[in-house]
């Protein structure tokens, strides 16, 4: 059972991402969360809100608080909490949550629900949901004081579609609403990696050269050019009325008046729902252009549109609760299918991470005073507004801490596992007073002995299929020091890379190969990478670390010394790769550097190879050194082979 002190800055965090995980109309995220103590304070964000002109008295945003408080309360309980909700204590606040020690005991699986739930925007199969998961849905309406309609026949869900695709035309020949939805579209992979909010065209199942296209065609002037031709209804069509014809059941949420708290409870009652169909292995897909149309006020709307808006607007209204069989005066909430999705996406939709930028302090820029003028004020800026999270904090993970945080950065995520031994001296950045401790704890104090405003977070589990989406989610640059000798560091590094692929987020790696230290950036914002550059088909479990290394690096890049240790592990003798410290430190250089290029903006090379030994070497000892080198390597492939066939027969 959770105690409210249990609220550590960590639980606190991962609270705020699953959160933000809620839905929000165009993926707005038009919220703001402040947390004092143990009471989480939700609030409309003005800066996000969506549908300025059909919606005056911002519902949307309502729901979307709605959502997010939902969303707050059935993670704190999968966490062990306890959540009471106080809905509008202000006129400007959506609602307190406030979280106590808790009755039942955590339950991930239900961390996984919340992770999990999206929507889905592709076609349904044509296969009823049971009537128990319907009844199940109505149940937890009604609990709320909602009802729930639920149309299952053809002829209702086709007169739906309908009044979907009219609702969806109107809305895109409504000029502000067309240029504003325009405004919150990521035509590409990089535009939605740069900003994290809007919708994703990926995510509707367009591919990369038809967003393109349609980053033309949706242009507020040339659709409205465009308009009598026809092309405004095809869209609506397309994104409105075929995928609600493809769905076994369309379900309507709507309250039997209007008051004050009925959107905001509404959005909750909502993310319930939508969290019961994920939990029952189904999809759902929202289609609100027939309720946001029914939001607009005419005086707010005159001067924009043709004469006999209103009228038509009013009369899908009509046909809408006429379509679910609702009393005249049901106010809707949401519109939304629900049933088997034909394809599943692979990606997640991204959020900002609901930071506030940092105060101006005195004593960072005393620290930073002679970083200038290599480091421009924008770049210092963007470094300390940046959030890394260090993957692994052992030789690798842990060397780029100390140098990133002398050159300023003060948001780190530390993840490891493990603690720090007499033989990680020879080259981690521990003391020996560190021995036996949490190396990502170590590093946090050191961090913070640094620079005292430092924000480190520690994850002592180190990366975990229950928490790397939350590890990746809320970073901008993620350090991947996993340690791949053992089986578990294999699954874990191939969790985190799916993950960065997933939430489109730049890692940097590294590997110590003796003397020499390799870089390799995987910059999942392009879109095209597949994770770990798709060198890993089969399953981690399937993989040595062998298999695993010998993917990634190429032969030539091994130096000899290296070599040296591989051939006699072919020829099967025990032990462990050498380690130095100063190759691990020369990672710590470069990673520093390349999270500084990434905080500016710059792009990065793939890969970078540093054999400083070799620099040293006089011409001459170099070359023998090179043609020794190749000598091993085909020495080693040799053995390789003939162990190869020995072991076929
Ligand atoms: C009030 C509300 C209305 C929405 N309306 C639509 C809609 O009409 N069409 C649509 O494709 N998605 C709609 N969505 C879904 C959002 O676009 C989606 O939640 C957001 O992009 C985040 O993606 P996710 O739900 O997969 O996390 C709506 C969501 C909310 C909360």
């Amino acid at each position: 059972v959770a105690d409210a002190s249990l609220l550590t800055p960590e639980v606190v965090d991962r609270l705020l991402y699953l959160t933000a995980r809620a839905p929000s109309p165009h993926n707005a995220q038009g919220w703001r969360i402040a947390v004092d103590g143990a009471t989480f304070r939700v609030l409309r964000d003005e800066r996000r809100r969506v549908l300025r002109e059909l919606d005056p008295d911002a519902r949307e945003g309502d729901l979307a608080c709605g959502a997010a408080v939902a969303n707050l309360c059935a993670a704190a309980q999968a966490l062990g909490f306890d959540a009471s909700v106080r809905w509008r204590p202000e006129a400007v606040v959506a609602a307190d949550v406030t979280l106590s020690a808790g009755s039942a005991p955590p339950d991930p699986a239900r961390l996984a629900v919340i992770r999990d739930r999206t929507t889905n925007r592709s076609a349904y199969r044509d296969e009823p949901v049971p009537g128990s998961v319907l009844d199940g849905l109505c149940a937890t309406a009604r609990d709320a004081s909602f009802e729930l309609a639920i149309a299952t026949t053809p002829e209702a869900i086709s007169e739906i579609a309908d009044v979907a695709s009219s609702a969806g035309t109107l809305k895109l020949s409504h000029p502000p609403t067309q240029r504003e939805l325009h405004e919150l579209m990521r035509f590409s992979p990089r535009a939605s990696g740069r900003s994290r909010d809007g919708l994703d065209l990926e995510l509707f199942g367009v591919p990369a050269l038809a967003a393109r296209v349609s980053s033309l065609l949706l242009a507020p002037r040339v659709l409205g050019a465009l308009a009598s031709l026809g092309v405004p209804a095809k869209l609506a069509r397309d994104a409105e009325g075929a995928p609600i014809r493809s769905s076994p059941a369309v379900a309507l949420l709507y309250a039997d008046g209007l008051e004050d708290e009925t959107f905001l409870r509404g959005g909750a009652c909502f993310e319930r729902l939508a969290l019961q169909i994920t939990e029952h292995g189904l999809a759902l897909a929202q289609h609100s252009a027939p309720i946001e149309l029914g939001l607009a006020r005419p005086a707010a709307l005159d001067a924009s549109v043709p004469g006999d808006w209103h009228a038509q607007i009013a009369a899908l209204h009509d046909r809408l609760l006429t379509a679910f069989g609702c009393p005249p005066g049901a106010v809707p909430i949401a519109l939304f299918r629900v049933g088997a999705p034909t394809t599943r996406p692979a990606r997640r939709s991204l959020r900002v991470h609901p930071s506030e930028p940092p105060p101006a302090a005195p004593f960072y820029d005393e620290l930073t005073t002679r970083n200038q003028p290599a480091i421009s004020p924008d770049e210092q800026r963007a470094l300390r507004g940046l959030r890394v999270l260090f993957a692994g904090c052992g030789s690798i993970g842990g060397a780029p801490v100390e140098p990133l945080v002398r050159m300023g950065l003060e948001q780190l995520v530390l993840a490891e596992p493990g603690e720090y031994e007499v033989n990680n001296l020879n080259r981690q950045a521990a003391r020996l007073r560190d021995i036996g401790r949490n190396k990502a704890d170590a590093l946090a104090d050191l961090a913070r002995s640094i620079n005292p405003a430092v924000s480190a977070l520690v994850e002592p589990t180190g990366v975990t299929a229950e928490n790397v989406d939350w590890l990746v989610g809320t970073t901008d640059v993620i350090v991947d020091g996993v340690d791949v000798t053992e089986q578990s560091g294999i699954i874990a590094k191939r969790l985190l890379h799916e993950e960065a692929w997933r939430q489109r987020r730049p890692v940097i790696a590294g590997l110590d190969l003796g003397g020499t230290q390799m870089v390799y950036v995987f910059d999942y914002r392009n879109g095209r990478l597949k994770p770990l550059g798709g060198r890993y088909r089969k399953s981690p479990e399937q993989l040595s670390a062998l298999d695993f290394l010998s993917r990634i690096v190429k032969p030539l890049d091994v130096p000899r010394e290296l070599l040296t240790y591989t051939e006699s592990i072919v020829r099967g003798s025990e032990g462990s790769a050498p380690q130095l410290a100063p190759t691990a430190m020369q990672f710590g250089v470069i990673a520093a550097w390349s999270v500084l290029d990434l905080a500016a903006g710059r792009t990065l090379r793939s890969k970078v190879r540093v054999a400083i030994p070799d620099l040293l070497m006089p011409r001459r000892r170099r070359i023998a050194n090179e043609a020794a080198r190749v000598v091993q390597l085909v020495r080693i492939k040799v053995l390789l082979e003939s162990q190869r066939v020995r072991n076929r027969r």
